[in-house]
């Protein structure tokens, strides 16, 4: 089976999946790290090379402060209760995003882990968090201008390559695989720029429900997909590292 080297998630529909049970949205999000802890085993054992998770975007830090207050805990006990499990499957560690709007202790347990999980030569775990795909290019944009501006640039050798080593995905491949959970199809703002050549997989199961049978019909539905980068049947373009 052809397993993609990058899959990206859009974890969605927690908060549905708990108030079609007559839960509390924060119920959602609890068992909705389970499922994440499921996929990234998973992702694991498959030899995936990087699992992206849409965490938190900027748009859902207006959600309740009660509800944020909510999952960035459940995200910093994740941090702390999975690092060593996370290390016995070999897992590296790192996020997108604009981590300073965070609170301080999240920010210093995600610096922990990465640092951590520093040597892990398996799974990358790439966390998404205050992430908008759009403000990643802007950001992009200013580093670049900037370097224009100071006369170590020429307008002319802006190449789509050094865009995307401005990008906070440097070094790591292009998504093969996105997959979005709860029956919605769009892409949210997420990794606009990564997201060129990949193939979306579009799933009927909330988030706390995409267990590992979700996950590998999402893998070998994209297995079975011809990828044809604007080419002709059968011709394969590198497009990305
Ligand atoms: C979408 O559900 C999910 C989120 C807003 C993010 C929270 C994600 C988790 C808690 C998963 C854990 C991940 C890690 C890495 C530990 P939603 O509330 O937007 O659902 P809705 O669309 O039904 O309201």
């Amino acid at each position: 089976m052809d397993i993609p080297r990058h899959i990206a998630i859009i974890m969605d529909g927690n908060g549905r999946w708990a108030v079609a049970r007559g839960l509390a949205r924060y119920r959602g999000h609890q068992v909705g790290v389970e499922s994440a802890r499921a996929v990234i085993r998973r992702a694991g054992q498959l030899g995936v090379e990087v699992l992206t998770l849409f965490t938190l975007s900027c748009d859902n830090l207006g959600r309740s402060e009660e509800e944020l207050d909510f999952i960035i805990t459940l995200l910093d006990r994740y941090l702390v209760k999975e690092r060593l499990e996370l290390q016995k499957e070999n897992v590296c560690f790192r996020t997108i995003g604009s981590l300073t709007e965070l609170p301080a202790r999240t920010q210093r347990l995600l610096a922990e882990t990465g640092d951590f999980l520093r040597s892990g030569t398996g799974l990358i775990l790439n966390v998404a968090l205050n992430y908008l795909g759009r403000n990643e290019l802007r950001d992009a944009c200013q580093s670049i201008a900037r370097r224009v501006v100071n006369g170590d640039l020429a307008v002319e050798d802006i190449s789509t390559e050094m865009i995307a080593e401005h990008l906070q995905t440097t070094g790591l491949p292009d998504p093969d695989l996105l997959i979005r959970t709860s029956g919605e199809q769009r892409i949210s703002n997420f990794l606009l720029w990564q997201l060129a050549y990949t193939e979306f997989y579009f799933a009927e199961e909330m988030w706390p429900e995409f267990r590992e049978e979700a996950f590998m019909r999402a893998i070998v539905a994209y297995s079975k997909r011809e990828r044809r980068y604007g080419l002709e049947g059968n011709k394969r373009m590198v497009s990305n590292v």
